[in-house]
């Protein structure tokens, strides 16, 4: 799905969120919220269309992801993004996502970014100071982090909530570890096909998976593979 918003109105970011709301990609009024006040012009690298339906390169061979997979994401998370919530969001990329997190978390929740690319993780701290999830970043509600997001970030765990922005072949067992008892995640898996998976973790540990839809992202691999290309 590729759509290009009219170029008209001082609100492009908000038009952006209009449109996938009437093309029914989702239905929440608090995830049209979050969207339409974290601007994704703030994270998209300088010359990139920020309002494209479509996932864009931000170098060293990963993307930001698209505006609908975004959205798809965050209502599948919304019951676990709750306030006073704690969220991990591995392979964090551009920060987008971990921006909407935490105004969704607020000040007494905790939401953390793995992301393994450094420069990346530098440029996403950039990017979320310039957003509306700034004051939240310097009140300590969010962090992101230099890892392999495959190990997950235990010093924060047990999460409500996981979002994985890359395609792991299997679900990393860390991950499933990290989750909180009655937690969501929401992670693609596979490798030439994907499916966005979502895991619930049940109040007896016992966890149940389901496929949301078909998806392509790119893989959750380690640093070396990605830098040469996988
Ligand atoms: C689709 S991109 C970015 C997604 C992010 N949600 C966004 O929209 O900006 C996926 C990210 O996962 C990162 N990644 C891939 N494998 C990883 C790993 N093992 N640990 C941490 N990050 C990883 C890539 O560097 C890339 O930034």
């Amino acid at each position: 799905m590729e759509r290009f918003w009219p170029a008209s109105g001082t609100n492009k970011n908000k038009a952006m969120v209009e449109h996938l709301q009437s093309y029914g990609v989702f239905k929440s009024k608090k995830v049209a919220e979050v969207m339409q006040t974290v601007d994704r012009a703030c994270f998209v690298p300088a010359g990139t269309p920020p309002y494209v339906d479509s996932p864009m390169q931000i170098g060293y061979n990963a993307t930001i992801s698209a505006p609908h997979m975004h959205a798809t994401c965050l209502q599948l998370l919304e019951e676990n993004l709750q306030p006073g919530m704690r969220a991990l969001d591995v392979g964090s990329g551009t920060g987008y996502l971990a921006a909407c997190f935490v105004l969704m978390v607020g000040p007494q929740g905790r939401v953390v970014g793995v992301e393994h690319i450094p420069e990346l993780v530098t440029s996403s701290i950039q990017n979320i100071e310039k957003s509306a999830a700034s004051s939240l970043l310097k009140q300590g509600a969010l962090s992101v982090h230099v890892g392999d997001g495959r190990l997950g970030w235990p010093e924060f765990a047990p999460y409500d909530a996981i979002h994985v922005g890359a395609a792991a072949p299997e679900i990393p067992q860390p991950l499933i570890d990290q989750l909180k008892p009655g937690g969501r995640m929401v992670i693609p898996v596979g490798n030439m096909f994907q499916d966005l998976k979502v895991v619930d973790k049940n109040l007896d540990g016992s966890v149940t998976v389901r496929s949301e839809t078909s998806v392509r992202y790119v893989p959750l691999t380690s640093r070396e593979a990605q830098l040469r290309g996988y």
